[in-house]
């Protein structure tokens, strides 16, 4: 088959989608479901890919869907992820389809990211001008904070049964103006560990401090000596933070307990420097705790690691998201401290994630207040069907992202 350069998917071409991407985001953000409750949310999205004739494999990884479409010979195939699930938050954003569920919300706006590839679902399967496989990936539980919807659907073989040769995901970015794109090269965002530390003493009574283990002295040591990690032990060209969120330790200010803990948030932006932080802080509460002849249980939850881009997958997608809607509408992405689970398929696979401006009056994600702009559906719709043209381009594989 002979596909014309320049014939790729325009914003135009789904100008008369509008009002039903419209439909379908609104309908989602009405119908909100939480991480591994998307039964619904799953159900929609599973009937509307077999009705435009993709191949439909459901429950992967818990309630994933994969849609999956084939044309012509090619051999090359690519991934696109959207996430389905919402927050337990109760919405105060006064619209008319405002959240049906009490306490639940699509806070996030992945009603608007699943809207968006349906969209482009449809444009493909209707139009089919590519030649290789689309591999459609809604992913359940994005929010789950570990054990989440992008390791189970991995885990679950995701990679084994649907292989490709890179993924593309993307979320929306309140700030930036709204059908504007940021991209970045390399790190994107943060990897978030959590650390629970506790340091087990001796109590005692308050006026006899001498024959207790004071764990309230040595955890306040351990909390000034933790803002030395960043600040003495990284590369000052790196990049991380080290927050204690919470101490807690005595009942009452004549006893002495038996012991004070903290917990506390890691954020970095290599796999070095969450190493190195995890040994520094690992070593800080042994040592610390054993100069005051306490013990110290460190418990290291290990959180999403980080979002890391692959160059050629990125300079690949900022030359589709340049044509699409020009280059004043592509800029660099600043380095983002907040995580997401599509870093776990960049750990399998090349591939990019692209954020897209939620307008500059949006409100922030996980916010009472927040919604996703509409205007985009169109915008990431025809983003992912040229991503898809371009990547899968009849004749030429690999062409495309080799030279970009
Ligand atoms: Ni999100």
């Amino acid at each position: 088959m002979t596909i014309q350069p320049g014939n790729f998917a325009e914003l135009s071409d789904f100008a008369l989608r509008r009002d039903e991407l419209r439909h379908i985001r609104q309908s989602l953000h009405s119908n909100p479901e939480l991480s591994f409750e998307e039964h619904q949310t799953a159900a929609y999205v599973a009937e509307k890919l077999e009705e435009w004739g993709y191949e439909v494999h459901r429950n992967i990884g818990g309630l994933g869907v994969v849609g999956r479409l084939q044309q012509g010979d090619g051999t090359r195939s690519i991934a696109i992820r959207a996430d389905m699930d919402a927050l337990p938050i109760e919405e105060a954003t006064g619209v008319s389809y405002v959240s049906r569920s009490p306490g639940k919300m699509h806070a996030c706006g992945h009603d608007g990211h699943t809207a968006m590839l349906l969209g482009a679902a449809e444009y493909l399967a209707r139009t089919r001008r590519f030649n290789g496989t689309v591999n459609l990936i809604f992913q359940p539980a994005e929010e789950a904070g570990s054990n989440s919807g992008a390791q189970r659907m991995i885990a679950d073989g995701l990679f084994q049964r649907f292989p490709c040769d890179a993924i593309f995901g993307l979320h929306n970015h309140p700030g930036a103006p709204a059908g504007t794109f940021l991209m970045r090269s390399g790190a994107l965002m943060a990897a978030g560990d959590t650390v629970r530390i506790k340091i087990k003493g001796r109590g005692g009574h308050a006026s006899r401090p001498h024959l207790t283990i004071d764990p309230i002295v040595a955890v306040s040591n351990l909390v000034m000596s933790l803002q030395t990690v960043v600040s003495r032990s990284i590369n000052p060209i790196e990049t991380a933070v080290v927050t204690v969120g919470t101490i807690r330790g005595g009942s009452a200010s004549n006893v002495i307990p038996d012991q004070a803990e903290i917990s506390v948030s890691v954020r970095s932006f290599s796999s070095q420097v969450r190493s190195l932080l995890e040994q520094r802080i690992r070593q800080l509460a042994a040592s610390i705790a054993e100069a005051h002849g306490a013990t110290a249980e460190v418990e290291y939850e290990l959180g999403y690691p980080v979002v890391s881009n692959s160059e050629q997958e990125t300079a690949f997608a900022t030359k589709v998201v340049t044509e699409l809607v020009g280059a004043d509408r592509v800029s660099v992405c600043p380095l983002i401290p907040g995580s997401e689970d599509f870093a776990y398929f960049l750990e399998h696979k090349p591939g990019c994630f692209l954020r897209l401006g939620n307008g500059e009056k949006s409100a922030p994600l996980h916010s009472p207040q927040y919604d996703f702009n509409d205007e985009n559906l169109t915008v990431g719709a025809a983003l992912w069907a040229r991503l898809a043209e371009r990547y899968l381009l009849a004749g030429q594989g690999g062409e495309d992202v080799e030279h970009a």
